[in-house]
């Protein structure tokens, strides 16, 4: 039987081995110097539905609406449902897939390309700019900003990552402010539609239209470039899930596409962790977090819980999902999920369609990231 193959993987460990070994020996794991990680599902989600207990406001700067809590936190998500509501998400389905399309045509075959670099990268960005009506011609700093804050992610410096988000917001900043000085004339698209929106009654700052749209920008980007490479390296090294998803793909069976992949990405879950702030003494899985420390939400450990899932590579979509973690839980319960499902359905299907076989490279092998960040770095496959 096969279960989730990385053998002959190269590079750094897996990090889902490490979570997995230490939830069974520490479930709340403390670093010792304030930050406490929690592994078990009931834990997490115990942490992430208790929002006065654990504030989101855990990190130095304010993310809108990410860091917020209770009734700002409330007023704020508002706004960015209304944009990724389902008939929000159907509008794009178009431009994803022809975008897809083109990307799939364009890839060599019979040749070893990357999942991630080759499809995931260019895919996001390109579906990410058309949603929100930025130039196709941002697309090159776009790539570039998505590669430097990963490495500062890795990094863990927050001076890095501070850094990456203050050049973030140059770019977009300056999209804004044209829209902002055109009035009337500014394009009618997503970017200044955000323009437009209150909050207790007054129009949003454009500090505040940045905030969201790099809150968005960095959950598509590299997360749905990350989750490309998940998703398309477990069609490769599993030929009979391949050819089930072949057989959906023609019959247009979108719900079970997408129920596949939200499993796929609950056993290897490259979106790997969310900080809270414990607002006083509490107790949990046993011991007690003191008010002010800092908590990590650890969804991927969470996501492969033996008490929850029982063997967490077994692969049981209908059974799994009701405790499937990979979008979060709770009032912070990611409003990108049904976004995020569409698009990487048509990113899968447009490669189906267009291959006959999707094929672990033999001269390449995958790369694992390395901690803390999850999933893989390198996806070499050949298209047939
Ligand atoms: C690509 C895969 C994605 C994964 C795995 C993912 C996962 C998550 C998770 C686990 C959370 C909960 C965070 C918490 O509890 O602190 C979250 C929140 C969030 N996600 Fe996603 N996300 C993805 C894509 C997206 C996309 C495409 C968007 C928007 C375009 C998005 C926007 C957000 C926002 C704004 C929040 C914060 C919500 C709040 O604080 O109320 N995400 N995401």
């Amino acid at each position: 039987m096969t279960t989730d193959a990385h053998a002959g993987a190269t590079g750094p460990a897996d990090l889902r081995a490490h979570l997995d070994a230490r939830r069974g020996v520490c479930p709340v794991d403390h670093d010792g110097l304030g930050t406490w990680t929690l592994l078990r599902h009931a834990d997490v989600v115990a942490a992430a539905t208790d929002p006065e207990t654990f504030s989101s406001a855990a990190g130095r700067h304010r993310a809108i609406p990410n860091s917020l809590d209770g009734a700002e936190h409330a007023a704020y998500r508002a706004v960015v449902d209304r944009y990724l509501t389902d008939a929000a998400v159907a509008e794009q389905e178009e431009q994803c897939r022809a975008h897809a399309a083109a990307i799939v045509a364009a890839l060599p075959r019979g040749r070893t390309v990357g999942a991630i670099a080759d499809l995931g990268a260019p895919f996001a960005v390109r579906t990410q700019t058309t949603w929100l009506g930025w130039p196709a011609e941002l697309e090159g700093a776009l790539v570039a900003w998505m590669a430097d804050n990963h490495d500062a992610t890795r990094s863990g410096d927050l001076t890095r990552t501070a850094a990456v988000a203050a050049r973030f917001d140059e770019l977009v900043g300056s999209l804004v402010r044209e829209r902002r000085e055109a009035r009337d004339a500014a394009p009618d698209d997503v970017t200044t539609r955000l323009l437009h929106e209150t909050v207790d009654g007054r129009p949003l700052t454009d500090a505040e239209v940045v905030s969201i749209l790099r809150n968005w920008t960095a959950g598509d980007l590299g997360s749905l470039a990350a989750c490309l490479g998940v998703v398309v390296h477990r069609l490769a090294t599993h030929p009979d899930r391949q050819d089930v998803t072949r057989e959906r793909v023609a019959r247009g069976e979108h719900a079970a596409i997408e129920a596949a992949i939200e499993e796929v990405l609950r056993i290897d879950d490259p979106f790997v962790s969310n900080r809270r702030r414990a607002t006083r003494d509490v107790e949990i899985g046993g011991r007690t977090v003191p008010a002010g420390d800092r908590v990590l939400l650890s969804w991927t450990a969470a996501n492969r819980d033996p008490e929850v899932f029982g063997d967490p590579d077994a692969f049981r979509p209908e059974e799994n999902a009701a405790a499937n973690l990979v979008f979060g839980v709770g009032p912070h319960v990611c409003p990108g999920r049904a976004l995020t499902l569409m698009e990487l359905r048509v990113a899968v299907s447009e490669l189906l369609a267009g291959t006959e076989r999707i094929l672990p490279a033999d001269d390449e092998a995958p790369v694992r990231e390395a901690p803390p960040v999850g999933g893989w770095a390198r996806v070499p496959v050949v298209l047939k």
